[in-house]
């Protein structure tokens, strides 16, 4: 069986891609436990300048795995989620992030930690945190707000309405809508482009534009508070055993 997240290096530029494509590429504790690994690694090396994220076809990513969901509700787990966003939140290496197909809660809140977002035209992005009894999360509450607008960021976030690739590219939140064929080989260029960057000079100037770290870091524990409460109540639970009862 293939690895779920499988992640190689070529010069300057590591790829992580998400690869649990029977399961929409939802992501369980150990997935989230290799992707903050592979962040905290290319912070450290000398040589990677650029991090991809990327999915399988059809799905990049249909958020937190529900059965993980479901196990940390009843007390069996904590949430290896809170510890990835913080990674990506704190993580120095500039990220890409290849989008083909869906983009579902943290699959596309994650999407705000990176700083070039390629779509593919069939993407679509959405967030449907409440319709599971709980919040958004990644400090979204704080960055979407900022890069969308209120306004998007309501009917996104709270409201749990999609977007497909040319909306979230009108929002601001994609830079390019690609045909899926061209998906990997556009993201990969825009990291080429980034990692040939210099890259003291590059350090600052994104540690500039992506504003106050402690402010995104405290939003994330804010967040990951009210998560861990929510998730405990009944209205989260009924959700998830809905979603996993829905083909019996
Ligand atoms: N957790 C666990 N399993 C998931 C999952 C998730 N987040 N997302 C998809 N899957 C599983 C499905 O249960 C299904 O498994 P099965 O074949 O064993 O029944 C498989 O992945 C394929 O999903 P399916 O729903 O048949 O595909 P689709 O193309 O019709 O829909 C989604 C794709 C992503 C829109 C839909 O699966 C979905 O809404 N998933 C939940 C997303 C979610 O709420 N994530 C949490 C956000 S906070």
């Amino acid at each position: 069986m293939s690895e779920p997240v499988i992640v190689t290096d070529d010069g300057g530029v590591r790829t992580v891609r998400i690869n649990r494509p029977e399961k929409k590429n939802a992501l369980t504790q150990a997935m989230y436990a290799e992707m903050t690994r592979a962040l905290r690694e290319a912070d450290a090396s000398d040589s990677i300048r650029c991090v991809v994220f990327a999915g399988a076809p059809g799905a990049f990513c249909a958020g937190n795995d529900i059965a993980d969901f479901l196990k940390a509700a009843q007390g069996g787990s904590d949430l290896h989620a809170l510890g990835f966003v913080e990674e990506i939140a704190r993580s120095r290496t500039p990220k890409v992030a290849a989008v083909g197909g869906v983009a579902v809660g943290v699959g596309t809140t994650m999407l705000f930690h990176c700083d070039h977002v390629v779509a593919s035209v069939e993407a679509t992005f959405s967030t449907p945190f409440l319709k599971l009894g709980l919040l958004p999360e990644a400090a979204s509450t704080l960055l979407a707000p900022m890069r969308m607008g209120y306004a998007r960021a309501f009917a996104l976030l709270a409201m749990g309405r999609p977007l497909s690739a040319q909306d979230a590219k009108d929002a601001g939140i994609v830079n390019a809508v690609v045909e899926a064929g061209q998906l990997d080989a556009v993201a990969l260029q825009a990291a080429w482009e980034i990692a040939a960057l210099p890259p003291k000079a590059l350090a600052v100037t994104r540690a500039l534009l992506r504003g106050d770290l402690d402010e995104i870091l405290k939003r994330i524990t804010l967040e990951s508070s009210h998560f861990r409460d929510l998730l405990q109540s009944d209205e989260a639970r009924v959700a998830f055993m809905q979603f996993l009862a829905r083909k019996k």
